[in-house]
């Protein structure tokens, strides 16, 4: 199996953290990487967060005045109380750092990154990526970085997810549902990312009901069998209440 290639193996890197990827689009990887993010943070530690591109800001209401610019004349799907993965990102962490420096792409259109790159008129560059994590997590303790969909999404045409995921050597927390179905998708994505030599370190079912049934318990147990890696479960939270998420700690480093 390859080595990581990343930069924050190294020890005079002084930083670890982790990758959050996830089954697919939508499944809770920004609640789950903001929730880290913070457990980090109140231990004292020096959190930065990344995600190398964000997609949808059309979809965002800029009634919280949250980066106007961004919204101005778009359409308002979701309420102005709901974030974009970059600000709930930083303000779990509780990062100074700039739009810019959380996700260096950032586009309106909800689609993929490589698609919505291509009608801006540009292509994502997986150099300026990896340059921009390596900045992102100079000075902090810890680097969380989000993924963009699940792990064989692109980012450039021949660049995907997963490539990134390699490139910065961070351990993974893959975040899958709790019911139906996320057998097969967790250990598909368990797979994709065993395929290229990348460490699970964690795997998070979210939202975790209060009172899990059968098959949700099973899959926790099944999962967690069959791929060999620690598996958590993350209760619903409230997203604008930080204070009330409960702790989720990333896989210590090997
Ligand atoms: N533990 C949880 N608490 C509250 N909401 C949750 C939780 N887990 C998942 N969700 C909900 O699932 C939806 C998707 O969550 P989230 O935005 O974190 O997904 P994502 O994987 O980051 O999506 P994207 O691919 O757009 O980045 C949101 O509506 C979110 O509120
Ligand atoms: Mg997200």
């Amino acid at each position: 199996m390859p080595a990581p290639r990343g930069p924050f193996r190294h020890p005079e890197a002084g930083t670890s953290g982790v990758f959050v990827t996830g089954t697919g689009t939508e499944v809770g990887k920004t609640v789950v990487a903001a929730a880290i993010a913070r457990t980090l943070a109140a231990e004292g530690k020096r959190v930065a967060v990344f995600k190398p591109a964000v997609t949808g800001l059309d979809d965002y209401d800029d009634a919280d005045g949250t980066e106007i610019d961004l919204y101005r004349g778009k359409s308002s799907r979701r309420p102005a109380v709901e974030r974009p993965d970059h600000v709930l990102l930083r303000e779990a962490a509780g990062s100074g750092q700039t739009d810019d420096e959380v996700a260096p792409y950032r586009y309106g259109p909800p689609m993929s990154p490589h698609l919505a790159a291509a009608l801006a008129g540009e292509e994502i560059d997986p150099e300026r990526l990896r340059e921009a994590a390596q900045a992102a997590a100079a000075g902090a303790d810890a680097l969380v970085c989000e993924g963009v969909g699940g792990l064989l999404v692109p980012l450039a045409p021949d660049y995907l997810v997963r490539d990134l995921a390699a490139d910065l050597g961070l351990p993974l927390v893959v975040v899958a549902s709790p019911g139906l179905g996320t057998i097969n998708h967790t250990l598909l994505t368990v797979e994709a990312a065993r395929a290229a030599g990348l460490e699970i370190g964690l795997i998070v079912l979210t939202p975790w009901p209060d009172s899990p049934n059968p098959i949700e318990e099973s899959n926790r147990e099944t999962i967690a069998a069959l791929a060999s890696v620690r598996v958590e479960t993350l209760p619903r939270l409230d997203p604008r209440d930080p204070s009330s998420w409960p702790a989720l700690s990333p896989p210590s480093p090997k």
